[in-house]
Order: structure tokens, then sequence, then C-alpha cells
């Protein structure tokens, strides 16, 4: 390809450079801060992901990223390149997947992707062979002639991904990438991005999923109004900061704070919160999330003391319990 990098910038681009480097990274739209002088590297062939409830500044910093949005202030070297000042050439490495599909609704859907590829200056022969591998990567081969507006909502996310491998990016930027799909396009979708992470393809994504981010990420920061919680691998996050596993219990709306109060003097005298590995318990509308090591020990000490939850259930810790505990509230409301 082309390109107006020096001999010594494009070997930055092409080699060892990690993938992305933000530092003090800040979008602000007038007074208000977006995205609020972030810090994270992503290395090459990592999975890494942005974790956060709506409005955290992930899509923000995704286009800054895409070289799509100037940032306001820090640096952000993407492929060891400046988006800002080397938008095309960063634009040449990356795949993008929007938040919201952008396809040509009047194309075909084999169309689309070539089209897209003619963008990247891409040989029209070369994009027609490239656009059936896709197409089969994304099981949409038998949809190859159908017009997109005639596409399922998973059909239509499944394209944009394939439409965004077309230049062969080093780097796939997913913003949400299953957002609004049923649980079996979600699996497909997740299959074919583990695939893709296995052939070395650096992935980006953004989600308020947590079991896509256990499913798909590596390492991930957990982001809320613009800043950075925490950062780790999913197992690594949770061990931090939450139990082994949590107690779920409901007791009717109107009486859950009074019995939080009664149930943390029970597990937490010395002989019992040792034992069970309690930590704390918290209180949400509609039930009390018990953290404890021995959710079920604790359990069997809420019966034994006469107290009848009207439902109870032991889980594993989860990503939406570390957001819980960094910031008050649930990931998604
Ligand atoms: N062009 C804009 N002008 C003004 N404010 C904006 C603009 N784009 C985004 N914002 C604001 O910046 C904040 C972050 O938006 P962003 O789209 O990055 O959030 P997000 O984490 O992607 O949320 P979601 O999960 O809902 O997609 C929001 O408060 C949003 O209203
Ligand atoms: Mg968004």
């Amino acid at each position: 390809m082309t390109s107006s990098l020096s001999p010594a910038r494009q070997q930055a681009a092409d080699s060892a450079a990690p993938a992305i480097t933000a530092s003090s990274l800040t979008k602000r739209y007038g007074d208000f801060t977006a995205v609020d002088g972030i810090d994270f590297t992503v290395a090459r062939g990592e999975s890494f992901g942005l974790l956060g409830p709506n409005g955290a500044g992930k899509s923000t910093t995704m286009r800054m990223i895409a070289a799509v949005s100037e940032r306001t202030g820090g640096e952000l070297l993407v492929a060891g390149l400046d988006p800002e000042r080397h938008g095309p050439e960063v634009r040449a490495r990356l795949g993008v997947v929007p938040q919201q599909d952008n396809l040509d609704e009047e194309l075909s859907v084999r169309e689309n992707i070539i089209m897209y590829g003619r963008y990247f200056g891409l040989p029209r022969r070369y994009l027609v062979s490239k656009a059936e591998e896709l197409l089969e990567f994304a099981q949409l081969s038998h949809k190859a002639r159908a017009r997109v507006e005639d596409l399922s909502g998973g059909m239509k996310r499944r394209l944009t991904i394939a439409r965004a491998l077309v230049n062969e990016p080093q780097v796939l930027l997913l913003d949400e990438p299953t957002t609004g799909l049923d649980p079996q396009a979600r699996h497909v979708l997740w299959d074919r991005l583990f695939r893709l992470k296995e052939s070395g393809t650096t992935l980006v994504l953004t989600t308020h999923h947590m079991d896509e981010a256990e499913q798909l990420c590596d390492r991930l920061i957990v982001v809320d109004q613009g800043a950075i919680m925490a950062e780790g691998s999913p197992r690594g996050l949770i061990a931090e900061h939450s139990t082994r596993e949590v107690l779920e219990l409901r007791f009717g709306m109107d009486r859950n704070a009074e019995i939080a109060r009664e149930l943390t003097a029970l597990l937490d005298a010395p002989e019992v919160a040792g034992m069970i590995g309690f930590s704390h318990i918290e209180v949400l509308p509609d039930r009390l999330l018990v953290y404890a090591g021995q959710a079920e020990a604790a359990m069997e000490r809420l019966h034994a003391s006469g107290h009848k939850p009207l439902t109870s259930l032991v889980r594993r810790s989860s990503l939406e319990d570390v957001f819980l505990r960094l910031t008050g509230r649930s990931l998604v409301d």
C-alpha cells in the first residue's frame, strides 16, 4: 500500500509498537468531559475490552482510536502512529465496527463488502474473491445477493464485521458487537471473534455485557464517567474486587435494608465471618447480595437463624459485582 510515512515510521507501524497506547487521553464537548485523561496500552494480538455503562465514554474513545474524532488532550498512538497526523495510514490498519450499523441498505450484501474495499483502493478482482471468503466466515454466503434491508439484525451485525475485515486489519475495533442480538447469534459472533483473535488480530471491544467481556477479553478496563475505575483480566478483577461467590436473596422490597442489617450482624460475627469468607452485603432495590467465599455456608447460617427468603440463589462472582463494588451502581440499569 502506498503511504506518506517515512521508512522509520512505516517500520514502527508494522513491527513491535503496541497496537494502541493512550496517555492522559481526553475528550471534551464544550464544558462536558466525556473522556477524562485515561491511560491504557493494548498489546499486539491482545483482546482488550472497555466495559462500562451508558455514557461512560466508550464510543468516544473508540472514535478517537479510529481517527474519526479529534482528541482534546493527551497522547494517542495506534500501531505506533498518531491518528490525527496519519489518519489514512491508521485507518488502513484498522477494521471498524461502529455501535450503529452503517451498511448501505440499497446495495446487496456482497456489494457492501466490495464497495467498502474500494475505499481502501483495493482492486475489484481481489475484492470479489475476498468478499466470498468473508461472507463464508460470517455465515452469510447464502445471502450474498440479498439486499441489506432484507437482513435480520444479527445478519447485519455479522456483515458489518465481515466488511470491517476487508482490508485485513491489524486491529479490529468493535463497539458493542452483539448488543441487540439473540443468545444464539451472540454465541456465533463470539466464535468468529475468537477465531480472529487466534489468527493474530488485535481486538478492542466495548460492551456492557459482563459475560461477553469474560468470554472475549484477555484484559479490560472498567470505565465510568470518562475515567478508568479498574484494569486487569476478568478473573484478576473478580479476585481483587469481589468474593468467590455471591448469595442473592429476595425478601420483598420493603424489608431489604432492615434484613441486610440483621444478616450483616449475623455473618460478620467473628466465629462465622472467617469460616464463610464473609465480606459485605449490597442492598439493591429488588434483592440483597451477600458477598462470601462460601455462599452455601452463608445460606445455612441464615436458615439456622430462622430467616426465610422468598428466593435464594448461589452463584460465582462476575464483573457485574466488580462494577457494583467500584461504583455502587449496576452496570445494566
Ligand atoms: N458529539 C457529542 N456532543 C456532545 N456530547 C457528546 C457527543 N458524543 C458523545 N457525547 C457525550 O459523551 C458522553 C459519552 O458518550 P459515549 O457515546 O462515548 O458513551 P458510551 O460509553 O459509548 O455509552 P453507550 O454505552 O450508551 O454507547 C455521553 O454523556 C454523551 O452524551
Ligand atoms: Mg457507545
